[in-house]
């Protein structure tokens, strides 16, 4: 009895499938669609596809393992589960700050995926209006303006926050397993449209076949690593609060696996959408290279580029791009309630108060922040956007894997993992798992960081 009253307060997915959706909700985003496509093209094709494949399951996902096992042991928001794991009064302030720091991080993060989110689903009415044939209001959305940017950006936070509000069940995972199924599928029909394009055939051999001459130099390394934190939402605790809301009867690195290898192959299918339709866009005179022979990757691939193909294919283009930018919406918005939840689950169970009040007060915090930003763009936009990625995430990514690795203890470890897995202790996740997350993934995180930071 007292177990479920506590499941009922803190809320639990309710299946397994209802974590999958949720989790590979959070991890599928702008990362995916936008990010893993153009660090491809920038990096050599099918080149750093191969790298990126690698340290997917050789990094991220033993490190995705750290944060779901600290998550679901601990039952806890990111500030309080860190402290748990210890008895000493010294690593249990350490371990506060961690979570401190995680919280802040995971704000930040939103305050500017929710201004880049807002470009892409303004499209959306701008793609309807065209159709539509509202010629000045579809120049007013096409037309980047601070009015614009805070209307849209707000709209998006209402919604993240209208999800979070509703909580885990009826929120996060009903929204997700209704947001997702959707997301693959207007994936696939995009695919299955542009490859049948002239000229997509060039761009899926780039994408599809390495070229190890570029594989060379150790950018595309931390490129793929911090390319893979990014994408599967770690260091800042999305994936701890997530894991906290798993059942005690899931095979816990199997689950983990489905969320790692469906994040993975998503951003593969966006691979294959994006690469081919620029060299589409190509063939019909649009110019898809920078001045320095490099593939246009930046927002002007998203915002320039794609709206101009889409506009070169006439009616039917319009319909393809209400229905990219309707994707693109989709997979930030089940991305940024993740973001968000972090926060609010914080201060829901520090202040003790209700979850509509907390997320109604984190995301008016946060969306001030977004407006601070849109506001003084230029000193603050690219700033945060390091701020976090390039510091803070691979910082909280060392720290969660030293207190999952070293501080929470073996046994502890071994029985967390066996719960809802019957064979954990002779598995091969168990024998290779735990050294790893000690000494490989502290290091690897290591030398990334001091390579982009030193870039
Ligand atoms: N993974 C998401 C993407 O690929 C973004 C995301 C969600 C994220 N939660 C996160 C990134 C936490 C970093 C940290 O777009």
């Amino acid at each position: 009895m007292a177990v479920k009253d506590a499941v009922r307060e803190r809320g639990q997915f309710s299946s397994r499938f209802g974590f999958i959706t949720a989790a590979t909700g959070s991890a599928v985003g702008l990362g995916n669609i936008w990010g893993f496509p153009t660090q491809t093209a920038s990096h050599g094709g099918g080149a750093f596809v191969l790298v990126y494949l690698v340290l997917a399951f050789l990094l991220a996902y033993p490190a995705l393992m750290a944060e779901l096992i600290i998550g679901r042991h601990t039952r806890s928001n990111m500030v309080s589960a860190l402290p748990q794991l210890t008895t000493s009064p010294m690593l249990k302030i350490v371990g506060r700050a961690t979570g401190l720091f995680g919280v802040v991080t995971a704000s930040l993060i939103l305050s500017f995926y929710a201004i880049v989110a807002s470009w892409l689903m303004v499209q959306v009415p701008a793609a309807l209006a065209d159709i539509g044939g509202q010629g000045p209001a579809e120049n007013w959305l096409n037309q980047p303006s601070l009015l614009r940017d805070s209307l849209f950006c707000g709209l998006f936070s209402l919604l993240t926050a209208g999800i979070v509000a509703r909580g885990v069940t009826a929120g996060i995972e009903r929204w997700s397993t209704r947001l997702m199924p959707a997301l693959v599928l207007l994936i696939l029909g995009l695919v299955g449209t542009v490859l049948t394009l002239p000229g997509a055939m060039e761009g899926l051999r780039l994408y599809l076949i390495p070229n190890f001459n570029l594989l060379t130099g150790p950018s595309l390394l931390t490129s793929a690593m911090g390319q893979a934190f990014f994408s599967l939402s770690l260091g800042v605790g999305t994936m701890l609060v997530y894991g906290s809301y798993v059942s005690k009867a899931d095979n816990l690195p199997l689950t983990g696996a489905y969320v790692a290898l469906i994040d993975t192959g998503i951003a593969f299918l966006a691979g294959l959408l994006i690469i081919p339709a620029m060299f589409v866009a190509q063939q019909r005179g649009i110019e898809i290279y920078n001045s320095d022979n490099t593939l246009i990757a930046g927002p002007d691939l998203i915002l320039q580029t794609l709206p101009s193909l889409f506009n070169s294919l006439g009616f039917a283009g319009a319909f393809i791009g209400l229905i990219f930018f309707l994707l693109l919406t989709i997979a930030a918005l089940t991305s940024s309630i993740s973001m968000l939840e972090v926060p609010v689950t914080f201060v829901l169970e520090k202040f003790k108060i209700s979850r509509y009040h907390a997320t109604w007060l984190v995301a008016s915090i946060i969306f001030s922040l977004s407006l601070l930003i849109l506001n003084n763009f230029d000193q603050l936009f690219t700033g945060v956007i390091r701020l976090t990625t390039t510091y803070s995430q691979p910082l909280l990514g060392v720290m969660l894997c030293v207190f999952a690795g070293w501080v929470l203890h073996r046994n502890k470890l071994l029985s967390e993992i066996s719960k809802g897995f019957a064979g954990a202790k002779t598995s091969l996740f168990w024998k290779i798992w735990p050294s790893y997350i000690r000494f490989i993934c502290p290091l690897l995180i290591i030398l990334m960081f001091v390579q982009n930071t030193r870039s």
